[in-house]
């Protein structure tokens, strides 16, 4: 097989697809240029003094990791200057970053999770990079915070590199899902899986079990069938995962199905969930979608979800549509 790069890819969907724009080709390739330049930065280690905390705390009150800020810090620089975008917001800054007026305005809006998976950096195991487009609102002269607050729906782009055994940009622009390997030797990106898609039939489920005590009762009962396996009403044996990265859980999801949960629970009204609706749910249901699964917040498609905060939590089911579906039916009942 002909092997073509993220460039060639890119410039394909743009000439001959009319996917996307020559702006968003560029935001595209600087995005991904950040995270060759993250990666490097992460497979430095203890050698690059990359490892342990930045001794700051960010928004959400979590304690910064020098990654976190690193990574930051790296796609900020990168996207500044190109004249592709109006502003950036990030899980490591409260309030929005608009494009220094030195700089010429696009009309594209980035949000990011600079770094995913925290607590794994300094034990050696994957973490990653989860990114999502949006169009600034027609008319807009000065970004605000409110022009970022709109449905992941509206999304124009969305990927996540995983910084693992190999360095992979998972992308979607609306036109199906698409896997690139960076070539660590001539530091290019390589098309190295087209159109992915999400088996149908799973029989692996990933969430933190250490919080069972804490499920609201549908959790309970979905998980509950899972583990009474062949004796139970699923008739079938299921088998646990959880990586404690969302990039790692999420993309073994694509490669080979299953489910990824991280529900709301009953200690805290004010955190439903964990994990950020703006940067995190919605990239990752943009792409699951695409790859033919489904994405709910018990509720409803997260895709549909008007945002009224940057920073808002979301409880999160996604994968394979049939097992999103069941869970999701369950808090109906
Ligand atoms: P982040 O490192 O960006 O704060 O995100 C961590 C998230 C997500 O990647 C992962 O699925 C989840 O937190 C892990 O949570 P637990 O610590 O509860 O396992
Ligand atoms: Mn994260
Ligand atoms: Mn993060």
């Amino acid at each position: 097989m002909k092997r073509i790069s993220l460039t060639q890819h890119l410039v394909e969907e743009q000439r001959l697809h009319h996917s996307i724009t020559a702006e968003l080709r560029l935001l595209i390739e600087v995005v991904a240029s950040a995270c060759k330049h993250i990666s490097h930065s992460v497979g430095k280690g203890a050698l690059g003094d990359v490892l342990g905390t930045a001794h700051s705390e960010n928004v959400q009150g979590e304690v910064q990791k020098k990654l976190d800020v690193i990574s930051n810090e790296i796609l900020l620089e990168a996207n500044e200057w190109g004249g592709h975008l109006a502003a950036m917001a990030s899980e490591e800054m409260e309030t929005i970053h608009p494009i220094p007026h030195r700089y010429p305005m696009g009309e594209y809006m980035l949000l990011f999770d600079p770094l995913d998976g925290s607590s794994n950096i300094d034990v050696n195991v994957s973490i990653g990079t989860i990114f999502s487009v949006l169009k600034a609102p027609e008319g807009m002269t000065t970004p605000l915070e409110k022009d970022f607050l709109q449905a992941g729906c509206n999304q124009v782009a969305a990927g996540y590199a995983v910084y693992g055994p190999q360095t992979l940009l998972v992308l979607t622009t609306g036109n199906g899902v698409n896997c690139f390997t960076l070539n660590r030797e001539t530091g290019s990106w390589i098309l190295t899986e087209r159109h992915m898609m999400i088996p149908v039939e799973t029989k692996e489920f990933a969430i933190n079990a250490s919080n069972a005590r804490h499920w609201h009762p549908p959790v309970q009962r979905y998980i509950n069938e899972l583990l009474a396996g062949s004796e139970g009403p699923r008739g079938h044996n299921f088998n646990m995962r959880w990586i404690a990265s969302m990039v790692a859980d999420v993309h073994r999801i694509l490669c080979r199905g299953g489910i990824f949960m991280y529900p709301a629970d009953a200690r805290d009204p004010d955190k439903p969930g964990k994990l950020r609706l703006m940067y995190e749910a919605n990239p990752m249901a943009f792409i699951v979608e695409q790859a033919g699964g489904a994405a709910t917040n018990g509720n409803q498609r997260i895709l549909d979800i008007v945002p009224e905060k940057l920073h808002q939590r979301v409880p999160v089911f996604l994968g394979s549509k049939a097992e999103v579906e069941l869970v999701t039916s369950y808090h109906r009942v």
